[in-house]
């Protein structure tokens, strides 16, 4: 490709030079340098190879050090979002800096390696989809959607492609907003895979910040 809508950081982790291995040895990683990495990525949004620029799997803290040297701030910052791990507080800081929040696994990735069924196998999730004659799917994407954010939700398949999209139409009740509010919460992608005892992140709370 020569351009690109929106070019992300990925994870706020950097490896060694001409490595390029998913996962990441341990022995490979290195701090990111925020203020060089970020620069390089204004320089391709100067440059035209990027309409705009962004970041993925940052916390607050991370964001925040990113806009201390920044001339063009992110547009973006991509992480998990769903009824399970709603990131309320991280919704509320990304709107005052003026990002939008991008919620990746919007169904909990059910299937995936990093994912988890506790979405798509939530009571009070499919008690509301029964009510009112929508998937689960549905719902979760819906509530995604009233909470002024983006979604990217990913299918292989035909008609959930298009019952993915069969959510601007309707909206949910308030009692069905408060219900969801309620759900227990927590990650279904840890970023384990980015910790090590070599690297910046020791332990996941070092990742998040929390
Ligand atoms: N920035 C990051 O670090 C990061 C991390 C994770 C993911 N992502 C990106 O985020 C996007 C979406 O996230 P994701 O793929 O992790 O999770 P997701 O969209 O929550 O879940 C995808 C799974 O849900 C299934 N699915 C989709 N629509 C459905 C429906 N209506 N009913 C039942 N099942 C449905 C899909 O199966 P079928 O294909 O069979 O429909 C697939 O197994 C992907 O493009 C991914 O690359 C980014």
């Amino acid at each position: 490709m020569d351009y690109t809508d929106l070019y992300l950081i990925h994870w706020p982790v950097s490896s060694k030079a001409g490595i390029y291995e998913y996962p990441i040895k341990k022995e490979d990683f290195l701090p990111m340098d925020f203020k060089a990495v970020w620069a390089a990525m204004e320089e391709c949004q100067r440059l035209g190879l990027t309409k705009s620029i962004g970041v993925s799997n940052f916390s607050p803290k991370k964001i925040t050090d990113v806009l201390s040297t920044a001339k063009i701030p992110p547009a973006v910052n991509q992480v998990e979002v769903n009824p399970c791990w709603q990131q309320k507080k991280l919704i509320e800081f990304c709107r005052e800096k003026g990002i939008v929040v991008v919620a990746y696994s919007p169904l909990g990735a059910v299937g995936t390696f990093y994912g988890t069924n506790r979405v798509m196998e939530s009571e009070v999730l499919k008690e509301i989809a029964e009510t009112r004659g929508k998937s689960v799917a549905q719902v979760s994407l819906r509530w995604a959607y009233e909470q002024g954010i983006g979604v990217v939700v990913k299918s292989f398949n035909k008609d959930r492609m298009r019952q993915n999209l069969e959510i601007f139409d309707w909206e949910l009740k308030d009692e069905e907003s408060k219900k969801i509010s309620e759900i227990p919460q927590g990650r279904a992608c840890l970023g384990i895979d980015y910790t090590s005892i070599h690297g910046p992140y020791k332990t996941i709370e070092d990742i998040w910040d929390e």
